[in-house]
């Protein structure tokens, strides 16, 4: 059995699809726990409710990155896991904790990566112009929203498209697509040679 451990900022939709489908689906995996840097993250409540352990580590309790990091990588590793998922983890995390995860860290980006790291991504893919958009999973590196690529979702962008109903087309994918790559890596399907991540039996790694 695989433990996973889960880090959110706030809502935890896409940790609420990751937790429904291991249980859905029968994962050999469990979520030992979900871990938030605010205390008000919306997404506690729904994990404690299905009997997960939840932690809180306030980032505003720390003078430096590092201490916050440092703690943050302590309550992490009391749960030992095999697999760390950021489902909406808003903060920006330094080289010596991602690299303590490397290779066992997913992210989840809402936009088609190596397009538009960091945030307002569907306001930025409007002014673009852009006539698709979407969202990728991919294991997390010191390069902010990048890393190797483990499936990416699109959609299209519609006339009339505010970045609110183009968010809520992305995130309705995200749902699909953060559970499947999850599963992936758990059941050992994901292969990384030269930053290029494939799927040992050939899946198609995006969804359209
Ligand atoms: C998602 O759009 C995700 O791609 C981004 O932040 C949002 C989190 O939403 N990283 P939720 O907390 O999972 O509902």
């Amino acid at each position: 059995m695989k433990s996973i451990v889960i880090l959110i900022s706030g809502r935890g939709s896409n940790m609420q699809a990751i937790v429904n489908a291991c249980a859905a689906e029968h994962w050999p995996a469990r979520v030992a726990a979900v871990i938030s840097n605010r205390p008000q993250a919306a997404g506690l409540a729904f994990a404690a409710a299905h009997g997960i352990a939840t932690a809180v580590v306030d980032h505003e309790a720390f003078a430096t990155r590092e201490g916050f990091d440092d703690a943050l990588a302590n309550a992490i590793d009391a749960h030992a896991p095999d697999l760390v998922v950021l489902a909406g983890f808003m903060r920006i995390l330094g080289p010596r904790f991602v690299t303590r995860y490397e290779g066992r860290m997913l992210n989840i980006h809402p936009s088609l990566v190596p397009a538009f790291p960091g945030l307002r991504t569907h306001e930025r893919a409007l002014e673009a112009g852009c006539k698709v958009h979407g969202a990728t999973v991919h294991f997390v590196t010191t390069s902010l929203d990048h890393g190797p690529i483990v499936a990416q979702a699109v959609v299209p962008v519609l006339p009339g498209d505010t970045a609110e109903t183009l968010a809520a087309r992305v995130l309705e994918r995200e749902h699909v697509l953060y559970p499947r790559a999850v599963h992936w890596f758990i059941v050992g399907e994901l292969h990384t040679a030269a930053g290029i991540v494939t799927h040992t039996r050939g899946s198609p790694q995006q969804l359209l």
